[in-house]
């Protein structure tokens, strides 16, 4: 009999390539979406007929339950979530229902269903913000910076919690910035890629940037997807840091992206101080030697070859459908 996975958040850059992972690996893959006027799908187009789709939302916890109990998911993975850090000052009431609130939904749901589901909750380096040590590990203390990272660590240690008072398999994953081409547009990797495609195929001239001085650790996506599924697959439940151990500015993201369509960036990228944050993260680099050591995880795509991944990514779909999604400048 196949394992079953349900994965909350499928619709999004991490839950598509996890179901990739998971539906090769032979599990039945069911996922959360939520209702929209306009179907969200474009992630997993390639995969529809091979999952199951179910409606749900982390602000209902009736409907959290229901898809628990239908679907009866050997794995649960919570990657639901408002997971872009400048909303969360614009909707910080929303960002704490879904983010903190949210997790403590699901864990509920999975407690009254059945407690011997396993769940992953995607923590995220932003609980480090104004950063204690470098670089961070598991026992770095939090500092977060947005009411996006408080949200967060609400979210890490009610799964903590849930692990240690009712003794379920519930782990942390503590991931920094991951990246693909399936990104959405607003963050700073895809906005850039997008804009030099833009740029080079004559559709756009510029791209507006914020703090370029900004550094982060930047892994791909679907390197950090396995590390996900192998934190379910441990004997005991625990957290863990998950992270390349290398860090770069903003500014050297912008540096390879133009480079590598043969670009200037200096002709082409300018500075909006209304891209700047009321509050920012200036640096983050992890060290993800537990993971390596216990989970025996390393990451394959190192920071130039995601960058020219996404670049000719974008550059690819540009070329067939050039209007496919909205200049990302207006973010
Ligand atoms: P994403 O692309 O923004 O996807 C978020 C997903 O959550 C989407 O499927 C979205 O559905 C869903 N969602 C949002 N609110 C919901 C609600 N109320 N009920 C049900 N579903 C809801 O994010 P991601 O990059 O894949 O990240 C996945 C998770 O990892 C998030 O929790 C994020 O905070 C965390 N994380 C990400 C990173 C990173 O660098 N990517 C690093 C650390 C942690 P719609 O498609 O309907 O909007
Ligand atoms: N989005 C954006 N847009 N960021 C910009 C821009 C811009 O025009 N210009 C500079 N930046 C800087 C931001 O100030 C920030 O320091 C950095 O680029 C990265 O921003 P994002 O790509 O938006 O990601 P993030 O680090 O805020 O958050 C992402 O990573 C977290 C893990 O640390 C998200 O995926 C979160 O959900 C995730 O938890």
């Amino acid at each position: 009999m196949s394992r079953r996975a349900l994965i909350t958040g499928i619709t999004g850059q991490d839950g598509s390539y996890l179901a990739d992972l998971l539906v090769d690996k032979g599990y039945e893959v069911s996922g959360v979406v939520r209702r929209s006027s306009a179907a969200n799908l474009w992630r997993i187009e390639h995969l529809l007929g091979r999952i199951h789709l179910h409606p749900a939302d982390l602000l209902d916890q009736l409907s959290l339950i229901k898809v628990i109990d239908e679907v009866r998911p050997h794995e649960l993975y919570n990657l639901a979530a408002m997971s872009f850090v400048p909303a969360s000052w614009d909707q910080p009431m929303l960002t704490g229902e879904f983010n903190a609130q949210g997790v403590t939904r699901v864990l509920e749901a999975v407690r009254q269903v059945d407690p011997a589901i396993r769940v992953y909750q995607a923590s995220s380096s932003e609980m480090f913000g104004k950063v204690r040590e470098i670089p961070q590990t598991e026992l770095t203390p939090f500092y977060p910076r947005s009411p996006y990272g408080v949200s967060k660590v609400f979210a890490h240690y009610i799964t903590v919690n849930y692990r240690e008072s009712y003794d379920l398999f519930a782990v942390s994953g503590i991931l920094f910035n991951h990246e693909s081409p399936r990104r959405g547009i607003e963050f700073v990797t895809r906005k850039v890629t997008d804009g030099v495609a833009r740029i080079k195929l004559g559709l756009a001239d510029s791209v507006s940037l914020g703090n370029l001085d900004a550094q982060r650790d930047w892994g791909f996506a679907g390197d950090y997807v396995r590390a996900m599924w192998l934190m379910l697959q441990q004997e005991r439940a625990d957290d863990y840091v998950i992270a390349t151990g290398v860090s770069h500015a903003v500014r050297d993201l912008v540096e390879i992206a133009f480079g590598h369509a043969g670009l200037d960036w200096k002709k082409h990228v300018r500075t909006d101080p209304k891209l700047l944050r009321p509050a920012e993260v200036d640096h983050l680099i992890g060290d993800p030697s537990k993971a390596k050591r216990q989970l025996e995880w390393t990451p394959a795509v190192d920071f130039t070859a995601l960058v020219t991944m996404m670049v000719d990514a974008d550059l690819a779909r540009l070329s067939t459908e050039p209007r496919h999604i909205a200049n990302a400048s207006t973010w």
